[in-house]
C-alpha cells in the first residue's frame, strides 16, 4: 500500500459553489445591513424550524454560545448541580462551569457511547437542577428514559445536539425532546454556517428570554433586562447557511455510500466493533466511529500512528475525556471508579474519515489497512 500524496482528514467541509456566494455577498452589500437579525439571518431561522421540523430556532453565531445561553436561559440555581457525560467535546461541560453551575459526570453506555440512564438516578441530589446529555457521534439518547426522570425529579434537560442536524426519531425531530436542544453549525459538522449554531424548544415563552440573552440583554432602545452575551449570528454565516441548506441532503446521501463502504468492508472483522444506529432513527452521518476490541492485534493508538504514517489521519474522539481536563479532574464524579465505561472506550474508539467526497478508492484503502493490521 502506498502513502497517500495528500492528507486525508477525518472531514471536509460543505461549501457552496463560489459564484453563490459572491451572489449572496453581493445583497449583503447592497442591503448594508451586516449583522443583528438581519434579512437572512431571519430567513435562515425560519427555513430551519422547517427543515429541522421544530417549532422554534434561535441562531447563533457558535454551538458553544448557543449552549452556554440555553443553560442560562432556564435560570438554573447557581451551584447546582448538572449531570452531563464525559464522552464529549469540552464545550459541554465548560458551559456548565462557566454559567456558575457544576458538571456531574455519568458514565455512558457501552453500545452507543450516549449517557447510561441506568446511572443517571443514584447521581441525582436534592442540588441537581438539570440534566445535559450529549447525542453523541449523532446516536439518540435514550430520550424517553430521560424525560421520565426528568418529570420524576422535576429537572430541565438540555440536549447536546451538535451531532445530530436533521436526525429523527420515530419520524419526529431530535430537536423536539427535552427544554433545549443545540445544533452546531460548525465547518467540521454536516451542516454547516463556517461558525454558527442554533437552539431549538417548543416552549415559546423561551423566544424572548433567549432573544434577549443573545444580544447583550437588551430587549429595546431603553431597556437592558438580563445579563446578556453576544451570540448574533451574522449576514455572512447566516447566507451560507441559506446556501448549504440546498446542499446537505445531497451531501448526507454520498456519506451514506461511504458508510454503506466502510461496514461492508468491516463488519466481517470481529475484533473491531461497529456501533449500529437505533431503529427508527434517521442517520445524520455526521461520524463514523469503529471500537478497537481487546483481540486486534495492535491498540487503537498503534492504529491511529500506522494510519497517519500513510497520511490518513483518523480521530481518537474522545481522548482525552472531560474528566482527563485538567479544570475538571478534582470532582468527585471524574474518578474512574465512576467512569469505567467512558474510561475504556477513551482508547478504543477511532473516527474515519468521513465526508462526501472521500473517493471511494481511498474508503477501500482505509479498511483494507485497518483488517492488514488486524491481521486479516
Ligand atoms: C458535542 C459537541 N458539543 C459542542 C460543540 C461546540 O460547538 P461549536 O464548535 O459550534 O461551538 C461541539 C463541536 O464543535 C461538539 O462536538
Amino acid at each position: 500500500m502506498k502513502k497517500n500524496e495528500k492528507p486525508i482528514y477525518i472531514t471536509q467541509p460543505l461549501l457552496p459553489n463560489l459564484n453563490d456566494i459572491e451572489l449572496e455577498i453581493k445583497e449583503i452589500f447592497e442591503s448594508k445591513w451586516i449583522t443583528n437579525q438581519g434579512i437572512k439571518h431571519d430567513l435562515l431561522e425560519k427555513k430551519l424550524e422547517t427543515v429541522l421540523n421544530v417549532p422554534n430556532v434561535s441562531l447563533f453565531n457558535n454551538g458553544t454560545i448557543a449552549l452556554l445561553t440555553a443553560l442560562k436561559a432556564l435560570n438554573l440555581p447557581i451551584g447546582s448541580e448538572v449531570i452531563t457525560t464525559p464522552f464529549t467535546f469540552p464545550a459541554t461541560p465548560h458551559c456548565i462551569s462557566w454559567n456558575e453551575l457544576k458538571p456531574i459526570f455519568c458514565d455512558i453506555e457501552p453500545e452507543n457511547m450516549t449517557i447510561d440512564t441506568d446511572k443517571i438516578e443514584q447521581m441525582i441530589t436534592p442540588n441537581t437542577s438539570a440534566i445535559l446529555p450529549v447525542h453523541v457521534y449523532g446516536f439518540p439518547c435514550n430520550i424517553k428514559k430521560i424525560d421520565k426522570l426528568a418529570k420524576q425529579y422535576s429537572l430541565n434537560v438540555i440536549y447536546d445536539g451538535a451531532h445530530t442536524f436533521s436526525t429523527k426519531i420515530k419520524n419526529k425531530s431530535i430537536g423536539t425532546f427535552g427544554d433545549i436542544t443545540m445544533f452546531s453549525f460548525h465547518a467540521t459538522k454536516l451542516y454547516n454556517t463556517f461558525e454558527g449554531g442554533c437552539l431549538t424548544y417548543n416552549t415559546n415563552g423561551l423566544k424572548e428570554k433567549i432573544y434577549n440573552l443573545r444580544n447583550f440583554g437588551i430587549k429595546n432602545e431603553e431597556e437592558v433586562v438580563d445579563i446578556g452575551i453576544n451570540g448574533k449570528m451574522n449576514e455572512f454565516q447566516a447566507s451560507i447557511g441559506l446556501l448549504n441548506l440546498k446542499l446537505f441532503k445531497k451531501e448526507q446521501k454520498k456519506r451514506s455510500k461511504i458508510k454503506k463502504l466502510y461496514i461492508d468492508q468491516l463488519k466481517d472483522i470481529n475484533n473491531i466493533r461497529i456501533p449500529q444506529m437505533p431503529k427508527n432513527t434517521t442517520d445524520s452521518y455526521q461520524y463514523f466511529p469503529i471500537v478497537i476490541k481487546d483481540s486486534y492485534p495492535i491498540t487503537r493508538d498503534e492504529l491511529y500512528e500506522k494510519l497517519k504514517k500513510y497520511n490518513i489521519y483518523t480521530r481518537k474522539y474522545f481522548y482525552p475525556i472531560c474528566s482527563d481536563y485538567e479544570p475538571y479532574t478534582n470532582l468527585d464524579s471524574s474518578s474512574k471508579e465512576n467512569l469505567p465505561v467512558a474510561n475504556d472506550l477513551k482508547n478504543r474508539v477511532l473516527c474515519l474519515p468521513y465526508y462526501g467526497n472521500l473517493e471511494f478508492e481511498i474508503a477501500y484503502q482505509i479498511c483494507n489497512m485497518i483488517k492488514k493490521f488486524g491481521g486479516g
